[in-house]
């Protein structure tokens, strides 16, 4: 695999910035230089210099992608710019990678393997399921389905150590299960199926580790930071959300069956070890 030739799509975001550190050599761009959702740009690029599309462009904003702009926006990055993205690397014979998440399915079965059929319950959770369809009809496709990302960027950990540093005691949702995922394994897990030409399809890619709540999570992120002091309030998310306007619906059962990634060779670190070195690095 020669690094040089892979093109890194929304580099500045948590995933795209693990990604570009991966792969130095790589044309890392983000939407300044590259915007997906621009169909003439993708048609008319010069495609001859890459082997494999990184997309790790999104609208990630879940409860923005119900209002009126975030809808249309949700939409034409998540789904439309993908199934552009898909057509370029059908025409030039290229390997796209794309990126997925638990929210293409309602989650009410708890655990999710790459076969549940698609059940999205909000706007960006059913944009991001046409972004699979649409990615899936390219024939050299890695479709990565990853749950609650944690890298250099906005994620709920770093949410929670700026609450500690505030000395606030957070009311959290128990009801919301599933397992954290650290950008810099994720890479590690992307660069094993392209290094060791995996074959194409869709993965579910998380670290593993026993399952925990919203709650729990932040119970161990005060424990590391030594903050016993400080409260976790559970609640449940519908009450958390009842007083809210336009909150996007989750999926209660967010964890993978990471059986599939396994059977290819690579198995990723419990959650709650990350999260260990991950705090040390950010506290
Ligand atoms: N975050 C999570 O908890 C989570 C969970 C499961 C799956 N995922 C999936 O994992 C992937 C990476 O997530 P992330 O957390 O790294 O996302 P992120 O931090 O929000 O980054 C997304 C990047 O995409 C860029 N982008 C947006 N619109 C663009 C456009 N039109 N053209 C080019 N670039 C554009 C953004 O640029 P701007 O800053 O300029 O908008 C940003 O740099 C996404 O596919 C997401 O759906 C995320």
């Amino acid at each position: 695999m020669d690094e040089s030739r892979i093109l890194i799509i929304g580099s500045n975001g948590q995933l795209g910035k693990a990604l570009s550190a991966k792969y130095p050599s790589a044309l890392a761009v983000d939407r300044d230089k590259f915007d997906i959702t621009d169909k003439n740009f993708i048609k008319s690029y010069d495609w001859s210099k890459v082997d494999i599309i990184l997309n790790a462009a999104a609208y990630t904003d879940v409860d923005g992608a119900e209002t009126p702009e975030g809808r249309v926006l949700s939409w034409q990055i998540n789904a439309t710019a993908p199934s552009q993205l898909a057509k370029a690397a059908a025409e030039h014979d290229l390997v796209l990678a794309h990126m997925s998440t638990e929210y293409v399915f309602d989650g009410t079965k708890s655990e999710h393997d790459e076969d549940e059929p698609l059940s999205p319950l909000g706007v960006y959770a059913q944009t991001k399921a046409a972004g699979d369809i649409a990615v899936g009809v390219a024939s050299k496709h890695y479709i990565l389905r990853t749950s609650w990302l944690v890298g250099d960027g906005p994620n709920f950990v770093r949410t929670m150590i700026g609450l500690a540093q505030k000395n606030i005691s957070p009311i959290v949702v128990n009801d919301q299960i599933g397992r954290l995922t650290f950008t810099g394994p994720l890479v590690n897990a992307i660069h094993h199926l392209l290094s060791n030409k995996a074959p194409y399809g869709t993965y579910n890619v998380s670290n593993c580790g026993e399952p925990a709540s919203w709650a729990d999570v932040t119970r161990v992120i005060f424990t590391e930071l030594k903050r016993d002091d400080l409260q976790v309030t559970d609640t449940s998310t519908a009450k958390y959300f009842a007083s809210k306007e336009g909150v996007a619906p989750r999926p209660l059962h967010s964890s993978f069956n990471l059986d599939k990634i396994k059977s290819t060779g690579f198995v990723m670190d419990d959650w709650q070890e990350e999260l260990k070195k991950y705090i040390q690095e950010n506290k």
